[in-house]
């Protein structure tokens, strides 16, 4: 059975990577897809559609109030409503590594633009769509570098702790309207953007691999039990919450 069947998620960041597989699995479950990203992710609709389901994709910069509000827009023209928001698009592996004194303001302000405001501008735009029905799933995708500190990242990590703080205000606003929101901690994981960097050498994944409890490498598609969960019914007591998916790297 579909445990998503006839529900409508809009996707961020979904052409590439972790939001393209989550956008593929979601779709298998039933939900209709909008495939929001500034990249072309006409890709990822058309194998969502061959594969007999329901998708579109809206290009849309997540940093830029309009072009998110039209992208709710077609989303409500073309499939009715917003049932799932998942705020994944984020500016990442390009980022490389660097010393804090190294990152400069302009790339800090880009970074918050997209990792923060952005989830932000989504979902603000949805609420008034899931406040009127009652009900609603929001969901962030934060990351597990947030918990370790980790170095020579930290506009991006800064960027993701205010996911975390996000998701919990968001929660206590949206709480008296029946509308969950939680986000995900990922870890190391082989997403395009990850495979393209060299910063990260094999020496450097293999010692994240080795610090996990299950000791392999995390894919896109170890995130998407959790997702589905988030986006159904079986977590419709849960709000506010922060759930790692890394394997047992970090533990909190
Ligand atoms: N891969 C990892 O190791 C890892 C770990 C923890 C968290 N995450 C998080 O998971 C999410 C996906 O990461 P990924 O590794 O698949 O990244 P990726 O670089 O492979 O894909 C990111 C996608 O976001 C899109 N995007 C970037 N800026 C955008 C904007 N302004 N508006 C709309 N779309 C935009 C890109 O075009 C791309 O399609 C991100 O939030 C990332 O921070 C990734």
């Amino acid at each position: 059975m579909q445990r998503l069947a006839g529900k409508v998620a809009i996707v961020t960041g979904a052409a590439q990577g972790i939001g393209a597989t989550l956008a593929r699995g979601l779709a298998a479950e039933g939900a209709k897809i909008v495939i929001a990203d500034v990249t072309d992710g006409a890709g990822t609709a058309q194998d969502i559609v061959r594969d007999n389901g329901s998708a579109i994709y809206v290009k849309t910069d997540v940093a830029s109030p309009d072009e998110v509000q039209a992208m709710v827009d077609r989303t409500v023209a073309e499939f009715g409503t917003v049932d799932i928001l998942l705020n994944n698009a984020a500016i990442f592996a390009k980022l490389g590594n660097k010393k804090f004194q190294d990152i400069s303001s302009a790339e800090f302000d880009a970074v918050m633009a997209v990792n923060v405001r952005g989830p932000f501008e989504c979902a603000k735009a949805v609420s008034p769509i899931m406040i009127a029905r009652g009900a609603g799933k929001i969901i962030n995708i934060s990351s597990g570098t947030v918990f370790k500190g980790v170095p020579n990242l930290l506009h991006y990590v800064s960027s993701k702790g205010a996911i975390v703080a996000m998701t919990r205000c968001l929660a206590r606003e949206l709480g008296e309207h029946n509308i969950n929101v939680n986000a995900i901690a990922p870890g190391l994981t082989m997403s395009d953007g990850v495979l393209n960097q060299s910063d990260w050498t094999e020496t450097y994944i293999e010692a994240n691999k080795n610090s996990r409890a299950f000791k392999r490498r995390q894919v896109p598609g170890d995130l998407l039990g959790t997702v589905v969960f988030l986006s159904s019914g079986d977590s419709d007591f849960m709000t506010g919450q922060t759930l790692v998916v890394d394997g047992g790297n970090v533990m909190h």
